[in-house]
């Protein structure tokens, strides 16, 4: 059986997936590239050898295309609608980090989701690596204690593509909702859920545009439901000695996450050391893990759903509380 797969948003993540794997997946049949921009969904149809058909209008490319699973690649500012479309049809759909920039919006997906029992993933692909599986393993049965880690760059060189509405923080919620949720998410994954959140923000350490809104940087400490505690930091105004990181700490032992690709290196009582690259390519693991669930209509490895999608965003949504009122905000999802 091949999976007819529809695409809503055709743009750089898009153009990732469909050159890490997707694209030469035997089991997948193309049948719709839906984009506001028409240029964008002609170019992702060429990049896939030019099959299926071009859209600008998501809901006529469902009834239309009629796709067995959709991807849905927005920026944070365009989710809600796409989202419902498939609801309402019972289309299972990947959807990429965030899932939204607001609460209500995701809340009101997931709310769906949950009602028409959906198959769902969600762009974390980093819960697929080596690395982070092994460190999971390893924090099993030991205490989490402390973590710190995030997301330092030095900001967009040109406002162009995504970095027009990434530095604006009503379409892109602000770093560490849209850059840093990656971090969040592994946060999540490897302590357990967040109780409360502190977080201050850094403003007005360069000059920028007047459409600049997001914060220069942020720092987040965050209380977890088991009482371990991480501080998580993003920054996009750091040019020199920044990276992606997250270094974490149970009551014997340590692991230090390092760079995109998340390679590990593990201590352990008796100086015994683990190290693990991460690996370059990881879209096409959450892909045929996607794809495979689709084919069999239940999870088969899939390893982020829309509720871990939700918590992530409910998490961020407290930080950015938090820097308005300057006061510790409790996660209520
Ligand atoms: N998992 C990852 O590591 C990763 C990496 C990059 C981007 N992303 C995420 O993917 C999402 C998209 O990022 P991108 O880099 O592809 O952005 P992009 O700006 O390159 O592409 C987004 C596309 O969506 C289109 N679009 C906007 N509103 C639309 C609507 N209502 N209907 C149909 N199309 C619409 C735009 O025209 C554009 O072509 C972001 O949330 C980003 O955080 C994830």
């Amino acid at each position: 059986m091949k999976v007819k797969l529809a695409f809503i948003g055709c743009g750089g993540i898009t153009r990732s997936h469909l050159e890490q794997g997707l694209k030469e997946f035997e089991d997948v049949q193309f049948v719709g590239w839906c984009d506001v921009n028409e240029k964008a969904a002609i170019a992702r149809r060429e990049q896939a050898g030019g099959r299926g058909e071009v859209y600008t209008d998501a809901r006529r490319m469902l009834d239309e295309a009629k796709p067995d699973a959709v991807y849905i690649m927005l920026p944070p500012f365009a989710h809600g609608p796409a989202e419902q479309l498939a609801i309402e049809r019972g289309i299972p759909f990947f959807v990429e980090k965030p899932v939204a920039k607001d609460l209500d919006t995701a809340l009101r997906v997931a709310e769906g989701v949950e009602r028409h029992n959906l198959i769902t993933s969600v762009g974390y692909m980093n819960r697929y690596r080596r690395s982070v599986r092994r460190v999971r393993e390893l924090l099993e049965g030991r205490k989490p204690v402390i973590m710190h880690g995030g997301w330092l760059g030095g900001g967009p060189a040109k406002y162009e593509g995504i970095w027009r509405w990434w530095v604006q923080k009503d379409k892109s919620g602000g770093q560490f909702l849209e850059q840093t949720t990656h971090t969040i998410d592994l946060a999540r994954h490897l302590f357990g859920e967040v109780e409360e959140i502190y977080a201050v923000p850094v403003r007005d350490r360069l000059p920028r545009p007047d459409f600049f809104t997001i914060e220069d940087a942020s720092m987040v400490q965050m209380s977890f439901v088991n009482g371990a505690a991480a501080n998580l930091y993003s920054s996009c105004c750091t040019s020199v000695g920044g990276g992606i990181s997250l270094t974490l700490w149970a009551t014997d032992m340590k692991a230090e996450f390092t760079g995109w690709e998340h390679s590990v290196r593990i201590y352990l009582p008796g100086d015994e050391q683990i190290t693990i690259p991460g690996e370059p390519n990881v879209f096409a693991l959450e892909d045929r893990a996607f794809i495979d669930s689709v084919k069999a209509g239940e999870d088969r490895g899939i390893l982020a759903t829309y509720e871990d999608g939700l918590k992530a965003v409910a998490i961020a949504c407290a930080a950015d509380e938090s820097m308005r009122t300057g006061k510790a905000v409790e996660v209520k999802v």
